[in-house]
């Protein structure tokens, strides 16, 4: 009997058989996954889902000044999840009540590094107008299934805490751009990281308030330890200074750096490490603004020239060098879209003619009848999108 409750073990004969040709022949045109779904949400051969076991109210938020509330979702996933390194981010894919449509966003996983089938959590800001976010944060309960993409990104710590070579490690985040850190820090300190031998880890943080703090008394705790974990917390004016930096790590352009956070703080910092290769930056903005800091320009978007047409809805407008998703949705046209990041394809078009540009590569392509990500793909020239 607990045969049949139990999931099937991936690498188990049950597993083997349910991934099979035979099972996908058997099960066309639906894959062997939507039976299984059926029988037990958690059961899968090859997707991955989890489901909520908890949720943790980390900040309540606050109308009167604007900040939003922040949970922490505890998540069990199937037993296809193949686990996460620190710093890497899932895709969740959402059905919203009353919507026929999935909706997928990124977040990055808070919690320490994942093995198979582990646990893992997702801190996640409800933004004001957010569909995806309000719902988990305002709605998601122990019971709620979500569907999830292995985890992916590259945004990771170099090398095993236990390599001697770690000694200096850097975090600089803001707001809810301190959970891939909070990863790090959490595998750093469960697998043995600590100060002896000269090892340091600075931990700066920027908050909109003490209110607004995510994980705030777990950084107290860390803060206090003797661990070789220093954390800095910011808040409200205390902007980011280049002089504040060098006095809290003097040779920080030579120190491993991990940054996430809005982009007026990505702007800065990244102006502050002049180019150097041990800054790494994630982003949770969409692609334009990420463009934006690093090109460290916004004047690409006004020296175009051409139209862009949307042939299905009949609709043109002058091409403005701002993403074609965002040219679309200033027509009012709805196209699908995920991450806003060129990471889940969930906004591909087809583009029939014309010359687009990659915002992240500055790459120019005139190919007919090429898939696109819209949102970071630009008109570049006249072009003619399948939309
Ligand atoms: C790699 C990666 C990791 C991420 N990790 C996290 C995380 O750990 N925690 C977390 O809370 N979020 C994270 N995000 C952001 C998250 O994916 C969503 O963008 C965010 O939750 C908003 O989605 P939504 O569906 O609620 O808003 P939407 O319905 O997509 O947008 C509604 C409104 O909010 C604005 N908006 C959309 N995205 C953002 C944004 N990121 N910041 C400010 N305004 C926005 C839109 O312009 C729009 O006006 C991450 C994003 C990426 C790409
Ligand atoms: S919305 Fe995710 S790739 Fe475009």
């Amino acid at each position: 009997m607990s045969a049949l409750i139990s999931p099937p073990a991936p690498g188990g004969p049950v597993g083997r058989l349910l991934r099979s040709r035979l099972a996908a022949a058997l099960t066309t045109p639906h894959g062997v996954d939507r039976y299984l779904e059926r029988f037990n949400p958690m059961w899968a051969a090859h997707e991955v889902r989890a489901r909520v076991v908890s949720v943790h109210r980390e900040t309540t938020g606050d109308a009167a000044t604007g900040s939003a509330p922040v949970a922490t979702l505890t998540l069990q996933p199937t037993s296809t999840w193949r686990g996460h390194r620190a710093g890497q981010h899932v895709l969740v894919g959402v059905e919203l009540p009353g919507s026929a449509k999935r909706h997928t966003r990124a977040f990055s996983i808070s919690s320490a590094a994942s093995a198979p089938g582990e646990q893992f959590t997702l801190t996640i800001r409800a933004h004001d107008e957010g569909q995806v976010s309000s719902y988990l944060v305002r709605e998601a309960q122990p019971g709620t299934i979500l569907h999830l993409s292995q985890a992916q990104g590259e945004f990771t710590l170099v090398e095993s805490p236990a390599t001697p070579t770690i000694s200096r490690l850097l975090f600089i985040t803001g707001g809810s751009g301190i959970t891939p850190a909070m990863s790090m820090v959490r595998t750093l300190l469960r697998d043995g990281y600590d100060g002896h031998a000269g090892r340091r880890v600075t931990f700066l943080h920027f908050a909109r308030s003490p209110e607004d703090q995510i994980f705030a008394d777990e950084l107290a705790r860390i803060a206090a330890a003797d661990n070789g974990v220093e954390v800095h917390l910011r808040y409200g004016d205390q902007l980011f200074s280049e002089f504040e930096l060098r006095r809290l790590v003097p040779d920080y352009k030579e120190t491993d750096t991990w940054l996430c956070g809005p982009p007026g703080l990505v702007e800065l910092v990244t102006a502050a490490y002049d180019g150097s290769s041990r800054l790494r930056m994630e982003f949770f903005k969409p692609a334009v603004a990420r463009a934006a800091v690093s090109t460290g320009s916004t004047t690409e978007r006004s020296a175009v020239e051409g139209e862009v047409s949307f042939t299905r809805s009949g609709t043109t407008t002058a091409a403005t060098g701002a993403s074609l998703l965002e040219q679309a949705e200033e027509l009012g046209l709805k196209p699908e879209f995920g991450c806003r990041m060129g990471i889940c394809f969930s906004c591909t078009r087809t583009k029939t003619a014309g010359t687009v540009r990659n915002v992240l590569t500055g790459e120019e392509s005139s190919l007919p009848d090429e898939e696109i990500r819209i949102c970071v793909t630009a008109a570049a020239g006249d072009c003619h999108i399948d939309l």
